[in-house]
């Protein structure tokens, strides 16, 4: 097993200074793919330093096995309402638990955080596993650094701090010269490919309280560097509405032809408004920059702004957050539509204060990116949300609204391969009539065998609300004889209520069908998770 393989890779390497190298452990907390990316950067950045890197989740490593590691760097999202990852959960609670064993000052750490300030619980996960290893004994070789969002630099920053800090130097192995780059562009994050848009069609009804979009983008041109696999996210560079810029110029009253300094050089300040800004997000950077206070606690920067404040284009700036890339779930198998990437997006759009807002990133690509027109794109490729090699292995899909989105990508690709395994898909959302997105698609699906069972759920087309567990638990026997039979099950959509209400259903079912105690069931969806027969990817 990859816990195995890890335990035993760190060992190996404790003796010193192997000939590759010397052993180093980087352990990730990865949601959305951000840790984990770079705890991969960060292997390769090691070899030149001397060490040789082996990379697993957090989970993937049991807190004992830390006092046979002597180098380890832990690259850890928070996540939720302050809360570890998924991949993380279970060796952060037995880190943090009172029976947590002694650890050696020989094993050396040091902590890349990454979280959001604008939510409570800043980087919490990070800030804990660190306090609670020094609690422990282990030996701090570096500080941790804590990234808001925006980790390019700050990830920087630590790993040439960590690097040459005395505990790691004096360790360091042979260093070997880095990797020769591939030929031609590889685009990342912070290279993205300029994707071209060329459909972008309302999948719900008039009559839907949402507005989902299904957008196709070409990636001609784009080669084996966005090749993409089912179960991969689409990270998007969005673009700002003009009439949001024009409010913070206007609340401001500048012109937009002065000029700012930002990471990238000297821009006019439309321009770092349109394309480069969070317009959006209060941070406590925003508010320390401006020297204001919220009024309320969902205030957004054009309340500051209209209150007052801001008298100098850079410091206007200087308050704002960088604009990032939004990942989305990829809807579409490569086998089915090569050369093109699928996205099903909701458009977010709420009211606050009495005004209109909306999500950046889901109306640029409903309705502010034209057909035809261009959006810089990257593939984030996801370690823990994969269809099984093996195509005789039976799935069940849980995913209602958006969340189907990489299912009807493992559908194509299931049918792509022809393979054998029964498919089981739970989907559902407010109301049949106009929220069966893909419904096209999935009857025909259903009609020619490709799926073997459909369950849809509307909550509110009855008196009586029907949500996707509540027809998991009325097929209670089916589902619990098909991960008897080897399923794996996935869930994809909201993690506060839909999953964590799932997740409970899956338990009771596996109790009262399996004839189990609490413990066991959960020791039984532990095991599921283990060989990866459980996957989340929830938002
Ligand atoms: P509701 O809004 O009618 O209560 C997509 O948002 C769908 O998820 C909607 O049908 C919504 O139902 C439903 N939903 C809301 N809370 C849920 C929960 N805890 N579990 C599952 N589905 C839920």
């Amino acid at each position: 097993s990859g816990l195995h393989a890890i335990a035993s890779a760190a060992t190996a390497g404790s003796g010193g200074v192997a000939e590759a190298g010397t052993a180093l452990t980087i352990l990730y907390g990865s949601q959305s793919g951000n840790a984990e990316a770079l705890s991969k950067e960060l292997r390769k950045y090691a070899k030149t330093q001397g060490f040789e890197a082996t990379v697993a989740s957090l989970d993937d490593l049991q807190v004992a096995d830390l006092s046979a590691i002597n180098h380890l760097l832990i690259v850890a999202a928070t996540f939720g309402e302050g809360e570890p990852t998924d991949n993380a959960a279970k060796f952060y609670t037995a880190l943090m638990d009172d029976t947590a064993p002694e650890l050696p000052a020989s094993l050396n750490f040091s902590i890349l955080g990454l979280g959001d300030s604008s939510y409570a619980d800043f980087n919490k996960a990070a800030s804990d596993i660190d306090r609670r290893l020094g609690e422990l004994g282990a030996t701090r070789a570096a500080d941790a650094v804590l990234c808001d969002v925006d980790f390019d630099d700050d990830f920087a920053a630590w790993r040439d701090a960590t690097f040459s800090s005395d505990l790691f130097k004096s360790a360091a192995g042979a260093a070997l010269p880095p990797e020769p780059v591939a030929a031609g562009p590889a685009f990342d994050k912070n290279h993205p490919f300029m994707a071209t848009l060329s459909v972008a069609q309302r999948l719900s009804g008039a009559a839907s309280a949402k507005s989902v979009n299904h957008i196709e983008l070409s990636l001609a041109g784009g080669g084996e560097d966005l090749s993409y696999d089912v179960g991969d996210a689409l990270g998007v560079w969005p673009i700002n509405c003009r009439k949001e810029v024009q409010e913070v110029l206007i609340a401001t009253g500048f012109s937009g032809k002065e000029t700012v300094m930002l990471k990238t050089g000297p821009t006019p300040l439309r321009a770092a408004l349109l394309t480069r800004l969070n317009l959006q997000t209060v941070t406590p950077k925003t508010l320390e920059a401006w020297g204001v206070e919220k009024n309320g606690e969902d205030d957004q920067i054009i309340d500051l702004l209209q209150a007052g404040a801001v008298s100098d284009p850079q410091r206007l700036v200087e308050g704002m957050r960088a604009l990032q890339p939004r990942l989305y779930s990829i809807s579409s198998s490569p086998k089915t539509h090569p050369g093109e990437v699928h996205l099903t997006v909701g458009e977010v759009r709420y009211n606050l204060h009495g005004s209109d807002r909306k999500g950046v990133a889901s109306t640029y690509l409903g309705e502010r990116l034209v057909e035809g027109g261009s959006v810089g794109v990257y593939v984030q490729k996801s370690s823990h949300f994969h269809i099984p090699a093996d195509d005789t292995v039976p799935l069940i899909m849980i995913g209602p609204g958006t969340g189907i989105a990489p299912f009807r990508a493992f559908l194509e690709e299931r049918e792509a391969r022809g393979a054998e395994g029964r498919n089981w898909l739970f989907f559902g959302d407010q109301h049949e009539e106009c929220d069966y997105l893909y419904r096209e698609q999935i009857e025909t699906w259903l009609k020619d065998g490709v799926l073997d069972k459909l369950s849809l759920a509307w909550s509110r087309d009855s008196a009586e609300k029907v949500y996707v567990q509540t027809l998991l638990k009325r097929d209670a026997q089916e589902v619990f004889d098909w991960l008897e039979n080897g399923a794996a099950i996935y869930i994809c959509g909201d993690a506060n209520r839909m999953a964590a209400d799932v997740d409970r259903a899956l338990r009771e079912i596996i109790m009262q069908q399996g004839g189990k105690s609490e413990f066991e069931a959960a020791t039984y969806m532990e095991t599921l998770a283990a060989s990866h027969r459980y996957q989340r990817d929830v938002y």
